[in-house]
């Protein structure tokens, strides 16, 4: 159980400040308890030798100054709170910490951000939210602390009663002290890899969808990206287009759909993607596909772009063949997914490109 004003002042319980007394805890502020506090450092490992420590919803910040007691040369403490920022630094001043130490009020998530931009690292990063933050904010502030973690440093995610469905699939080594969960996860954990998957599909077919299926199961995250501006003479609007393969990955929690407008490369970024992934075909599609992945590489060299060899039985399908059959009412429930083939059937139909050219020719007059 975490303690709570009143209760027995918390102490620093190992190190060289070990026994300090800290000062009295602010209301609204929940200290992790100096038992989940012992026990999440023996997990740790009992000592540290130098490195700086990130302490993130720092409360009183018991945790960050245990740290730099048991070893830790720096401390970087955010908090919102302001009377509890003004007992961190009575804390660092009890325990004689305060030359080792920054004190940041404000917001956790910002913060991040500016450290990030500021290329900081940090050895160990303890993230303690308050109960009242929502366990999405708080996610999403620890799927950032990667890029922010030194190569061996590990973050310490300490949640009171996390609901299941907040830790299922987390990766990281888990443990419970009665209603306490602490999280260990070191940076291969926190490393999410986004692809993006764009393309002009009208419509979208079985062939890109096993591509999408397929990306989905190498990354983290895809973003389906679907172009927008420079697809002149698209049939569906972008967002039309969008939904329709919104409908056939429903069941692929880690995909996105979007409507892209602009470079493809400034889409990627950002989406913090480092990958752009095509299908590729025949040795017809290589021509264009090479063509725009030298171009993409040439406006920004750090997004790599990816082949996905579509399957056999899809080597010759395309969506304008989809739109060709359609438009002359042919049955193209072999090329498109069976959920979206009515949608398909009746938008595509009474198409032919001719009939489309004819009808665009005519009106720009
Ligand atoms: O399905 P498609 O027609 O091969 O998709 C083409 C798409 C959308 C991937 C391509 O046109 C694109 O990347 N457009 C975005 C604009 C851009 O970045 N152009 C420069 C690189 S080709």
């Amino acid at each position: 159980m975490a303690s709570s004003p009143g209760d027995a002042p918390l102490r620093i319980i190992s190190g060289s400040a070990r026994g300090a007394k800290l000062a009295p805890v602010p209301k609204d502020v929940r200290p992790t308890s100096d038992r989940v506090r012992e026990s999440l450092f023996n997990a740790l490992g009992q000592f540290f030798d130098g490195g700086a420590v990130l302490d993130l919803y720092a409360g009183t910040g018991a945790l960050g100054i245990e740290a730099l007691s048991r070893g830790m040369e720096r401390a970087t403490f955010v908090e919102k709170n302001g009377k509890a920022a003004t007992t961190i630094r009575e804390n660092l001043r009890r325990t004689g910490m305060e030359d080792r130490a920054e004190v940041v009020r404000g917001d956790a998530a910002r913060a991040v951000e500016r450290l990030r931009e500021n290329g900081r690292q940090f050895n160990l990063i303890l993230l303690d939210p308050p109960y009242r933050i929502a366990a999405t904010e708080a996610k999403g502030v620890l799927m950032r602390l990667g890029v922010l973690l030194a190569p061996d440093g590990r973050v310490v995610v300490e949640r009171g009663d996390a609901p299941e469905e907040v830790l299922r699939g987390e990766k990281g080594v888990m443990r419970r002290y009665g209603g306490t969960v602490v999280t260990i996860f070191d940076r291969f954990d926190l490393t999410v890899n986004v692809a993006v998957c764009p393309g002009s599909f009208d419509p979208v077919t079985v062939g890109h969808l096993d591509v999408i299926r397929r990306a989905a199961g190498v990354f983290d995250h895809v973003v389906v990206a679907v172009g927008a501006n420079h697809v002149k003479d698209a049939m569906l609007l972008p967002a039309d287009r969008a939904r329709l393969i919104e409908k056939v990955t429903g069941d692929l929690d880690n995909v996105s759909v979007e409507v892209m407008e602009g470079l493809l490369v400034e889409f990627a970024r950002d989406k913090g993607a480092r990958v752009i992934i095509k299908g590729l075909r025949a040795v017809s599609d290589f021509n264009s596909e090479f063509e725009q992945a030298q171009l993409n590489q040439t406006l920004d060299p750090e997004v790599e772009t990816m082949f996905i060899m579509a399957s056999a039985k899809h080597s010759f399908l395309s969506s304008s063949a989809v739109r060709e059959i359609a438009g002359h009412g042919g049955d193209v429930s072999e090329f498109v997914p069976g959920e979206i083939l009515e949608s398909v059937v009746e938008a595509y139909s009474g198409t032919r490109p001719d009939a489309r050219r004819r009808i665009k020719t005519e009106s720009k007059g």
